[in-house]
């Protein structure tokens, strides 16, 4: 697997060269887009990159509405239709969404296809396109039916992000404060020094640091058995707060933003459990507080969100477990937290 960093000469030049090498002498190739990657993403990118000029392209409704088993039927059965054969890659140009479905996809045509994430959110480029984790929901719930099948290429064009909403934008930044959090001490200070200055513009070698963080942790644990957790930090709180935030009355968040809420609740427990120091806890609620309006849950509010906790499907033996930080850049797996201390942590998140 390849991945093509940003750096001083354009990302999609680079993949242009490597995609006109003899690996991919026989190859067809498919764009899978959704409705704004086709309108502010296709045309760069064809014009960029020669073997892309003659591929066909698949479009996809916005959002988690296409990560759904029928649509990759109808993608699979739009595959068969048009002869593609073991020869074809999927070219995935979008966001997190775009890239678990494609990914899906892939691995299951003809047992497995090559595929290329070309990520367009920041949340792709710092987090889905990288890795591995292909998946469609089902039931009503994230990621039920996937498979493990990594990218061929994986190419971060930041130039991408130019026509990303900003809220787009901050579900991504929150993806990178985690990820700095446990693997880069260093980038994370940058990085809320910057955003604490009111600057919102992110940096191109911050979005590679984040990468190699996360291809550093894949590398190690592939099929998430163990160490991979860790990128979880924030997530047992932020996916009941995600889903919590979809019920009537609420104010929506997106993925990234209910992450950083819940990044709040690790790090309380972080500094009660592990000792972590409190200022680091105080630093990183002033910087979501520039991001996201921080909610204030009340005592039944926090029944509601326990009520998704126990459903998350990393608990271990019943009791539900968390990433915690020890120190920066020291996350720990599998920490029990009992639901006082959940409790506890939602009432002071403000
Ligand atoms: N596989 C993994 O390891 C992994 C990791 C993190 C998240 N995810 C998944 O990723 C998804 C969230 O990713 P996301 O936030 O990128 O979602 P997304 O693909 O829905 O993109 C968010 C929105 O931005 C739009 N968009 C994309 N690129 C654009 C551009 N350049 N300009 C303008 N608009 C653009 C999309 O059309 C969509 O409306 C979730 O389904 C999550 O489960 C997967
Ligand atoms: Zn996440």
């Amino acid at each position: 697997m390849k991945t093509i960093l940003p750096s001083h000469t354009s990302s999609l030049s680079r993949l242009n060269r490597i995609l006109s090498n003899r690996d991919f002498d026989n190859a067809r190739f498919f764009i899978l887009v959704d409705e704004n990657t086709y309108n502010n993403c296709l045309a760069p990118l064809v014009s960029s990159v020669a073997r892309l000029q003659e591929a066909e392209f698949l479009e996809v409704p916005v959002g988690e509405e296409c990560k759904d088993l029928a649509i990759a039927q109808q993608l699979w059965e739009t595959l068969l239709e048009s002869g593609a054969d073991k020869n074809t890659i999927l070219v995935n140009l979008g966001g997190g969404c775009v890239s678990d479905l494609g990914g899906f996809v892939a691995a299951g045509y003809k047992r497995g296809i090559r595929y290329i994430n070309i990520p367009t959110t920041l949340i792709g480029m710092v987090d889905a396109a990288i890795g591995g984790k292909t998946a469609v929901n089902m039931g009503g719930c994230k990621n039920q039916v996937g498979f493990f099948h990594q990218p061929t290429i994986t190419c971060i064009e930041p130039s991408f992000l130019d026509t990303l909403p900003d809220e787009e934008l901050f579900n991504g930044v929150f993806e990178m404060l985690k990820t700095f959090l446990i693997g880069n001490p260093e980038q994370y200070q940058a990085l809320t020094d910057m955003l604490l200055s009111g600057s919102f513009e992110v940096k191109p070698d911050m979005i590679a640091a984040c990468v190699e963080i996360k291809n550093a942790i894949v590398k190690k644990d592939p099929k998430d058995q163990d160490i991979r957790h860790i990128l979880n930090l924030g997530h047992t709180f932020g996916h009941a707060i995600e889903a919590f935030s979809h019920r009537q009355g609420q104010a929506l968040l997106g993925h990234g933003m209910a992450v950083g809420v819940g990044l709040i609740c690790a790090l309380y427990l972080s500094v009660k459990k592990l000792g972590l120091a409190a200022e680091h806890l105080e630093r990183y609620r002033q910087v979501a507080s520039k991001l996201v309006q921080l909610p204030h849950y009340t005592l039944k509010d926090t029944e509601e969100i326990l009520t998704y906790m126990r459903q998350d499907k990393k608990n271990a033996s019943g009791e539900i477990c968390c990433v915690l930080l020890q120190d920066m850049g020291a996350p720990v797996i599998d920490i029990a937290v009992d639901e006082n201390e959940i409790r506890d942590s939602l009432l002071k998140i403000k």
